[in-house]
């Protein structure tokens, strides 16, 4: 077992006032960091997903808030400025959850502050934490997962849910990191995951550079998958947990929970605590993001379709709790998860 070979990507760094991301539109075939200096700049890299995949998404946000109160720091009006910058921020994508939770934690860190630099402080200090537990948080939710997992089959996941769709080491790829460390795995599946590719641009991208085998599949070959018994859990992650259990995720992840439960294969969501969204009751009330319809029509700036052709491109599905089987946090276990199961696990008030 190695601790350390399946966690060296960070996506998300915060140095010299500037935020650093790992530009994912260009993986796998160029690494670079964009250095970005102002809130609306962060909104529009979340929008274009230079950075995507929920907690990365909310982590980002927070380092925006940062951002905001450096640019305000001389200004009177200092409050009001960085409000504006929080607004912009929260718009920039609507389903995953943990946008609006980092966004929430942060702007009561900046309304008690007293001045812009201790608010520029306070917003420093919360977001590196907020960066901190998130991995401290994967690596012990990996450990949950990993435990789920009975040894001796491969494990199928969908998009990407590792270092890059967090602070680092992941929710799903993260119990896949911790079940192969203890061998508990053969291999992985990935989808590719159309149209963004998270799976074959992303998340194989992260399983080469960590040694764990990776096998690509098309989405329409994970039915066959299934029924081959290779697989012995699907393990993916989670945009937005509704109070009842019904989870939002990439798109596609219905249909792989349907396939799953046909083939008796156990069906895995893994996602911090804070992708629970309690103020939403169910799966129809949360907001599903539609993507512009080219990225259906084009594939790296090719058109792929007659010109004409229309395209539906919901960018999320939700799958109803009864399809899961297991939702894994940092803090534990969700067994067949229900309203009931789920409100056991509300945080208290105070809690972090
Ligand atoms: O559109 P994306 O790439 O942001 O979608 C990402 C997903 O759906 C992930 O599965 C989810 O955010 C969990 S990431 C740990």
């Amino acid at each position: 077992m190695n601790d350390f070979v399946s966690d060296t990507i960070r996506p998300v760094r915060f140095a010299d006032d500037r935020l650093w991301l790992l530009d994912q539109r260009r993986l796998p075939a160029q690494e670079t960091f964009l250095p970005l200096d102002d809130a609306p700049a962060v909104a529009d890299a979340i929008r274009e997903m230079v950075v995507r995949g929920a907690p990365a998404i909310g982590i980002t946000a927070a380092f925006g808030v940062v951002l905001a109160c450096h640019q305000a720091l001389q200004a009177t009006d200092w409050r009001e400025r960085v409000g504006a910058d929080i607004a912009t921020l929260r718009a920039a994508r609507p389903t995953a959850v943990n946008l609006f939770w980092a966004l929430d934690r942060m702007q009561a860190v900046v309304a008690a502050a007293g001045s812009a630099r201790a608010a520029l402080t306070a917003t420093r200090e919360t977001a590196m934490a907020m960066l901190e537990a998130d991995i401290a948080g994967n690596r012990e939710l990996g450990a949950h997962g990993a435990a789920l997992i009975e040894p001796g089959r491969a494990v199928l996941t969908h998009c990407n849910t590792g270092s890059l769709a967090t602070g680092g080491y992941g929710t799903a790829l993260g119990v896949i990191r911790a079940a192969w460390d203890q061998g508990r795995i053969t291999g992985v599946y990935a989808d590719e995951t159309r149209p963004w590719m998270q799976g074959s641009r992303l998340t194989a991208w992260e399983l080469v550079h960590d040694g764990i085998p990776v096998t690509l599949l098309c989405e329409g070959a994970a039915a066959r998958l299934l029924q081959s018994g290779e697989v012995g859990c699907v393990v993916v992650g989670a945009d937005r947990i509704a109070a009842n259990g019904d989870t939002a995720n990439k798109i596609g992840t219905y249909g792989l929970a349907l396939l799953a439960r046909a083939h008796g294969v156990r069906f895995m969501v893994a996602a911090p605590v804070a992708t629970i969204d309690y103020a939403t009751p169910a799966g129809d009330a949360i907001p599903i993001e539609q993507r512009d319809a080219g990225e259906v029509l084009t594939l790296a700036g090719q058109p792929l379709a007659a010109a004409g052709a229309a395209a539906y491109n919901p960018a999320f599905d939700v799958t109803p709790a009864g399809l899961i089987d297991a939702i894994v946090t940092e803090r534990g276990v969700i067994e067949n998860p229900d309203a009931e199961r789920l409100a056991a696990w509300r945080p208290h008030p105070g809690d972090t």
